[in-house]
């Protein structure tokens, strides 16, 4: 991608406590191009948080490259952490107090980051006075956090975040304390913002629902991104593709007439075969790869499962893919 916002390759983070190491990221590839609104699923401790920490600049990456807006988060100053964190990238966390301060009123809230930022005063309230009417809090501009609802918490948090006008939003499961409902209409606000303001946005999720309405969802295993599903232009038809109508994809659990998922293959050629692939199939470790003109098809090793022997009796993990199945022709059964 020529122009990403977001582009961060090979990106490690290591967390070290007393005699304790962890490797929270290792080895992480990612981009996302201006204007995009990608969700980012994961299972507790993938490193979703981690990663969304290192692309707000509130920790530092153990390695790799990690490069936002043009800043390289490597290597920048204090001074150039202050003004990136304060106009590039906003942060939305799950925790509305985490969001807010309590003694000070929903507008005074919005109005803070752009007094620090430098904004004068009637700059700060003309911004402050249109955020809250594109999130449609106007009438809780005296208001303190205590007084609102979760979800008018997380509209007030959301204008905190974009007070300065940033070009990334990370959002860590910011409908997460909501009930689903109100967690649907903050999400339709951040397509909207997404849409209106052409504001880039990645959103932590454990809900398929969040993750059905963003452009692209990545799935990060063990600290890296393991598949990424692509909402289709068109939906595909329910015939025409065969066992994989109707399916859902293998991780997220999308359907595949309107999605489509892809695994991710890293610079070195690494992949992580879904969960799915390696419950249904027996790998044991290894796998027989056979490279064709057009496709690649990774088998169980001859002999390594009983009953899976042939190639011919055993499950090829391209079926779970409907883009796959859809491409590429079966793998030739030879008549006997
Ligand atoms: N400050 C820290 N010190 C030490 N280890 C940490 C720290 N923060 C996170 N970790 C560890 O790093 C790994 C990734 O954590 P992270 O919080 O990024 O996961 P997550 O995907 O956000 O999980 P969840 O869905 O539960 O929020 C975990 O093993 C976690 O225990
Ligand atoms: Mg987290």
């Amino acid at each position: 991608m020529d122009n990403a916002l977001v582009t961060c390759e090979n990106l490690v983070k290591i967390y070290t406590a007393t005699d304790l190491e962890v490797v929270a990221l290792q080895g992480l590839d990612l981009e996302i191009a201006p204007g995009e609104m990608v969700a980012l699923v994961g299972a507790s401790g993938s490193g979703k948080t981690t990663l969304l920490n290192l692309l707000g600049a509130l920790d530092s990456p153990s390695a790799g490259r990690c490069i936002v807006a043009g800043n390289d988060l490597t290597r920048i100053n204090d001074l150039q952490r202050t003004n990136y964190r304060c106009f590039t990238a906003g942060h939305v966390w799950q925790q509305s107090g985490r969001n807010l301060l309590p003694e000070l009123s929903v507008a005074e809230n919005i109005a803070l980051p752009q007094m620090l930022g430098g904004a004068n005063a009637k700059a700060r309230s003309a911004r402050t006075r249109d955020l809250m009417a594109r999130t449609d809090i106007e009438r809780l501009a005296e208001k303190k956090p205590n007084q609102i609802s979760g979800g008018e918490q997380q509209r007030a948090a959301i204008c905190v975040a974009l007070a300065n006008a940033p070009a990334l939003l990370l959002a860590d499961e910011p409908t997460g304390e909501l009930d689903s409902t109100t967690a649907g209409e903050v999400l339709d606000l951040l397509r909207e913002l997404n849409r209106e303001l052409g504001l880039t946005i990645l959103i932590v999720t454990h809900d398929v629902t969040v993750a059905s309405g963003a452009d692209r969802t990545i799935a990060i295993r063990d600290g890296r991104t393991s598949t990424e599903t692509v909402r289709r232009d068109a939906p595909l038809a329910a015939a025409g593709i065969g066992s994989a109508a109707g399916a859902a994809s293998a991780v997220i659990g999308l359907p595949s007439q309107t999605h489509r998922e892809s695994i991710l293959i890293d610079r070195v050629g690494r992949l992580q075969l879904p969960h799915e692939a390696l419950t249904r199939v027996a790998f044991n470790g290894r796998a027989d790869v056979r490279i064709l003109d057009d496709h690649v098809e990774i088998w169980p090793e001859e002999g390594a499962a009983e009953g899976l022997a042939a190639p011919s009796a055993a499950i090829p993990v391209a079926p779970t893919y409907p883009a796959a199945a859809a491409n590429y022709p079966a793998p030739i059964q030879e008549e006997n």
